[in-house]
């Protein structure tokens, strides 16, 4: 296969709005990484370009809900971010902000080029505006009443309790978050990326040229988009917060421009960055039809990667990505990952506990990366475990690859005086000859398997050979040759050979494993007193690697084990720090049967209230319908005996007072709730606690502190008025 000229790697530019979970590490950023660090081994000419994406109305929502500005939430999140990426090794050639001068200029001229060759149209169409603020409102901006679910707190371009992809038109009863008031219709004019002109093209490049080289979950999506007709997308924004249009272009005061056209182009300007740095020339990563331009994403980037930006780049006359290996989703201990929910391991929380120096240091860093890879979600979604990751490292990295590496130091030490031995051609036998050849097949299959993104089959080869490795000491047993060095004269040069075969395996590790394990391919250069030139790419499948009579340093662990009280602890915090983790009321009597229907409606409530409810299965209108909620009022409070939790409450429903025990006296005195509106479900079939029949429960919220919370209206209301 012929080689290109050079290499322009991108992985999606994260958005500066929030610290960055490991779903998005093993998503975009580790096999970008891997593949970069393979290329530069290769000496290949390559540059890898990321940065953060510091625009869209992720921006400001942000802003408000930390109660700062946006510009305040890039400036904190960007350089954490940043770093994070740093202390696990993943390692960009720039990571650039779309905040940055040079991306203003480069988005806004790739705007204006378009626009001015016509390829851009306009249109006029009315939108939500709200007139206490005096700006038009993003889809984020409006809230309203699901079409779909019902759900009353649904976003202007998604549900987040159903899920269903919305617009703002179809939104029941719609209101600003600005001001909270009734938007109205303004029209207002905006540009827009006639993708219906280039259906044919698309057709054309994706499914007839790369409809066989690209991942079939990849092609599978486009495919699906264009079939579904390709519509003009709207490439500008009524927003005060993004790359503003250029000052000549009429109409385009107070716009900017969608993120989702901007940010791609930040690849572009992050490369003018880098080459400005070097010294280098940034054109023909872009213009020269012999770049290999390879876009690292997830799952939902796709469409943009695939459709979007490929149009942009065609009609601008830029080169278009090679391949674009996006992949699925990872979950986490049987759940999405989801930020709003906290369920999560974010980088930071990875780092601060494994990778500190006290903690473990950078060997724990490859450690994850080498888990993310063995469980990467390439072809289907994928589920990260803490049990599987301990698995991982102790049986795998610690066991096989560290052991053996191990093993063959401390065995050259014993048995050879520190020194690489000789290697006695004439006595090799079949399985010296076979293991020599493993470690050139290996080299071969990595090979092979990297240059197909496949990143997760490259890495089992890589701990295959060290398995071999191991097998192949456990077959020769130097150990049992030192015991015969007097009845046995060949038994030196035995042990010769097998631990130089070892050791040149070993050598051969830190160049495989490099990419994949880059902290501890250095580690073993540093044992192998090697420098880490050995580590270019043509050296692997060499038998000659280190030289006979070398001294080497003692055996240092390259892996540590990781103890069941790591993973526990990981377990709890995880599940202690997830919204709506458990529901409040069941934990009173674990037989309740009706549990599952407490633990919806308690979610309701607390979706209504703090919007980070976890998306249950889709239910209809008529479900939620069939949940009769009032509001009552505490009219009196006492303790339930022998029952630390319970306590037992009178509520003034309007038309009937009824008891009501409820799993709270942990959080409230009694004293302190005689007076307060709560709200109840009234039809929950009666059920008897501690011998008291308790007619109902009241709904609460709980914060991130564990804190409870009534939910009632912001007055006192008459008793028994209705809520839905
Ligand atoms: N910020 C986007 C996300 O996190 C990704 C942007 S990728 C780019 O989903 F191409 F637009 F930069
Ligand atoms: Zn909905």
């Amino acid at each position: 296969m012929k080689q290109p000229k050079r290499y322009l790697i991108t992985a999606a530019l994260p958005y500066a709005n929030g610290l960055k979970h490991i779903g998005h590490l093993a998503g975009a950023y580790l096999p970008a990484d891997i593949y970069v660090r393979y290329l530069r081994a290769q000496k290949r000419d390559v540059v890898f370009v990321c940065g953060s994406d510091e625009h869209g109305t992720a921006i400001p929502i942000q802003a408000t809900k930390e109660g700062t500005t946006a510009q305040a939430i890039i400036d904190k999140y960007h350089p954490i971010i940043e770093q994070n990426f740093n202390d696990l090794g993943i390692s960009f050639d720039i990571y650039h902000r779309t905040s940055s001068p040079i991306h203003h200029e480069t988005a806004s001229e790739f705007f204006t080029a378009l626009n001015n060759k016509g390829d851009l149209i306009t249109k006029e169409s009315e939108q939500y505006y709200d007139e206490q603020s005096q700006s038009f409102l993003a889809d984020r901006y409006i809230k309203g009443t699901c079409p779909n679910c019902g759900f009353q707190a649904a976003y202007g371009d998604q549900c987040e309790s159903c899920g269903k992809s919305l617009s703002p038109d179809e939104l029941i009863n719609p209101v600003s978050t600005l001001s909270g008031n009734t938007p109205v219709k303004k029209l207002t004019k905006h540009w827009y990326l006639p993708l219906d002109r280039h259906e044919d093209f698309l057709r054309k490049w994706i499914i007839e040229e790369h409809g066989n080289d690209w991942r079939s979950t990849v092609v599978g999506q486009c495919k699906s988009w264009i079939d579904g007709g390709l519509q003009p997308r709207a490439v500008t924004r009524d927003l005060d917060w993004g790359v503003a249009l250029p000052n000549d272009v009429e109409d385009g005061k107070g716009k900017v421009l969608y993120v989702w056209f901007d940010a791609p182009i930040g690849y572009i300007s992050a490369t003018k960055q880098w080459a400005l740095n070097t010294g280098k020339d940034w054109k023909p990563y872009w213009e020269d039809q012999d770049t290999k331009l390879i876009h690292f994403i997830g799952k939902d980037n796709i469409v943009f990667h695939c459709i979007i930006f490929p149009v942009m780049l065609q009609l601008h006359g830029n080169i278009l990505p090679t391949n674009v290996p996006a992949n699925e989703f990872m979950n986490l201990e049987g759940d999405k990952m989801s930020t709003s929910r906290n369920w999560k391991l974010e980088m930071e929380d990875y780092i601060n506990d494994f990778i500190k120096p006290e903690n473990g240091g950078s060997q724990l860093a490859d450690t994850l990366r080498y888990y993310l890879t063995a469980i990467a979600p390439e072809s289907k979604d994928s589920e990260f475990t803490w049990k599987g990751f301990q698995d991982a490292n102790n049986s795998e990295l610690v066991s096989i690859f560290g052991n053996f590496i191990n093993r063959a130091l401390v065995l050259m030490h014993k048995l050879c005086n520190g020194k690489v031995p000789p290697l006695h051609n004439e006595l090799l036998d079949e399985l010296d000859h076979a293991t020599i050849e493993a470690i050139q097949q290996s080299k071969q299959k990595v090979e092979q398997l990297l240059e197909d993104y496949k990143f997760r089959d490259a890495q089992f080869e890589v701990i295959n050979l060290a398995r071999i490795g191991n097998q192949y000491m456990q077959k020769k047993e130097p150990w049992i040759l030192a015991k015969q060095l007097e009845s046995n004269p060949a038994a030196q040069q035995l042990i010769n050979n097998c631990l130089h075969i070892c050791l040149q395996l070993t050598a051969n590790l830190a160049i495989l494993s490099n990419p994949f394990l880059p902290f501890t391919a250095k580690k073993i250069c540093y044992l192998l007193k090697v420098v880490d030139k050995i580590l270019d790419w043509e050296n692997a499948g060499s038998m000659k690697l280190l030289s006979v009579g070398y001294s080497l340093r003692a055996p240092e662990l390259l892996f540590r084990k990781i103890e069941d009280e790591e993973i526990t602890n990981q377990i709890e915090k995880l599940k202690a720090a997830a919204v709506n983790k458990e529901p409040i009321v069941t934990t009173i009597n674990t037989n309740n049967t009706q549990s599952a229907a407490i633990a919806d409606t308690t979610s309701v409530a607390t979706t209504e209230s703090t919007d980070k409810s976890p998306v249950k299965p889709e239910i209809v209108f008529d479900d939620f319908a069939k949940i009769d909620l009032k509001v009552g009022t505490i009219v009196a409070a006492e303790k339930v005996e022998k029952a630390d939790k319970l306590l037992k409450l009178q509520l003034d429903l309007g038309f009937e007072t009824r008891t009501i025990v409820s799993g709270i006296a942990m959080h409230f005195a009694p004293a302190d709730i005689v007076g307060k509106q709560v709200t109840v479900v009234c039809n929950l079939a009666p059920r008897k606690m501690r011998g008291i029949e308790s007619n109902g429960m009241i709904l609460m919220a709980e914060d991130a502190n564990g804190k409870l919370h009534f939910i009632n209206p912001e007055d006192q209301i008459n008793p028994g008025s209705g809520v839905s």
